[in-house]
């Protein structure tokens, strides 16, 4: 059965798509700011305090417990990103936190006269940390634009920015303003071809693609459950050798091998057990009947990946369809219906005579759940000129329906006839 043709029974499984506005469902197009949970993820959430809420290490019950639930959550998600060695992830509280511990330590390795790339499409979590920490290790920064057009990022901007002294080449899977898909293979072969390493923030690529650190064969990769149905945690993945290799900042008494190494303090284990459940709740979408097991994991994400992707394009191809018949709407990516391989279904838009922000007034008001600024891809918004305004952000995933996108387009062509 399809997503479309399932969207009750799916949209059944989120208590938070329940909530009313004004005696009417309240339309969830926050999704890029965070996602609403099923019901199976507050289960784990509070299953967790119930069976075995201990600390990590005890020689007891409910501490070995623990422990046995967070290897799993490592094995789960590191079938999540495509890898098979649950060493290789990292937990930590979001995906800021872990970018900017993570650049401390790789900057060690960087000298004066090294370069290292960001791009103007990023959101600033994978902008910043590294800017900062070039600034302290006396390394140059080179910034790839993005393209006029479609908002998508330059591949030549990209190249002419790499050479012999690129040591890292930062980059987003997917833009969380313009809702582009970067073609990261290509990426790191063009980072690859003079050894830089490539650190990918697969954000906003969670919720709507599979990921696939093999197949991109990117270096490190992260990403945040929270934006894929999940609790707020943070995921990092980094390859075995580098993570290995690389001097952590760390507490003496942590420990010294994978993933303890990188994870400081102590985790919050409740989010990483519900972090499992998110990732089951995903294989589950297109088979709801199967249990989930290591062996059958990554093929069900494989799938439902599939399923979410064909349901979102045809919401895509009808947002897009809706906005071209809307005089003065500019939609910030991608809007060729024929291009949709390239695209999530995220939309920034402006208006050419309503400001956005009483843009984004009159849609909350009316219970469309919309984001509003720069979302922090403040590289992008800047160097198009908007702030401080910003775009509205429409963000639909796979719980969002065709008669969402109909009921907000009404709010806007009533509100367009009264202005
Ligand atoms: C593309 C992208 N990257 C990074 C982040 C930062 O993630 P976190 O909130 O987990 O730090 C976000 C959050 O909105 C995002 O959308």
């Amino acid at each position: 059965m399809t997503i479309q043709q399932n969207i009750q029974q799916i949209r059944a499984k989120f208590p938070g798509l329940q909530k009313q506005h004004d005696g009417r469902p309240a339309i969830f197009f926050d999704g890029p700011a965070g996602t609403q949970v099923p019901q199976q993820v507050i289960d784990a959430f509070s299953d967790y305090f119930t069976r075995c809420n201990a600390n990590h290490g005890g020689d007891f019950l409910t501490s070995r417990e623990n422990d046995q639930w967070i290897d799993r959550a490592h094995r789960a998600f590191a079938q999540f990103v495509g890898a098979d060695d649950p060493g290789e992830i990292i937990f930590g509280q979001n995906m800021t936190s872990l970018t900017f511990a993570f650049s401390r330590a790789l900057a060690t390795t960087w000298n004066a006269g090294d370069e290292i790339v960001v791009t103007r499409l990023d959101h600033d979590a994978n902008v910043t940390p590294w800017v900062l920490a070039a600034e302290d290790a006396g390394v140059t920064v080179r910034y790839v634009e993005f393209e006029q057009e479609n908002y998508t990022l330059d591949l030549d901007s990209l190249r002419a920015a790499v050479n012999e002294k690129t040591r890292l080449v930062a980059i987003g899977a997917a833009s969380n303003a313009t809702g582009g898909v970067n073609p990261v293979k290509q990426i790191t072969e063009i980072a690859h071809a003079v050894g830089a390493l490539v650190y990918v923030d697969a954000v906003h690529y969670g919720p709507h693609g599979l990921i696939d650190v093999v197949d991109w064969d990117c270096d490190f990769l992260a990403c945040s459950a929270y934006k894929f149905f999940g609790p707020h945690l943070g995921i990092l993945w980094g390859r075995r050798e580098l993570l290995e290799s690389l001097t952590a900042y760390k507490v003496r008494p942590a420990e010294d091998d994978l993933p303890g190494k990188w994870m400081t303090g102590t985790q919050s284990f409740e989010s990483i057990a519900a972090g499992l459940a998110c990732v089951d709740y995903i294989c589950q979408l297109s088979h709801p009947d199967v249990e989930v097991t290591p062996e059958n994991r990554r093929q069900l994400l494989q799938q439902s990946y599939e399923m979410i992707l064909e349901y979102e394009q045809h919401m895509t191809a009808h947002m897009l369809d809706r906005f071209a018949q809307i005089d003065g709407i500019k939609v910030y990516g991608i809007t060729d219906t024929e291009n949709l391989a390239h695209r999530f279904s995220t939309f920034s838009i402006t208006h050419s005579h309503i400001p956005t922000t009483q843009l984004s007034k009159i849609l909350c008001d009316a219970g469309v759940f919309v984001w509003r600024g720069h979302y922090y891809a403040l590289q992008f918004t800047e160097t198009l000129g908007l702030e401080p305004e910003g775009m509205i952000r429409i963000g639909l995933v796979h719980y969002n329906s065709i008669a969402e996108i109909d009921s907000m387009m009404d709010v806007l062509h009533s509100a367009l006839a009264s202005t």
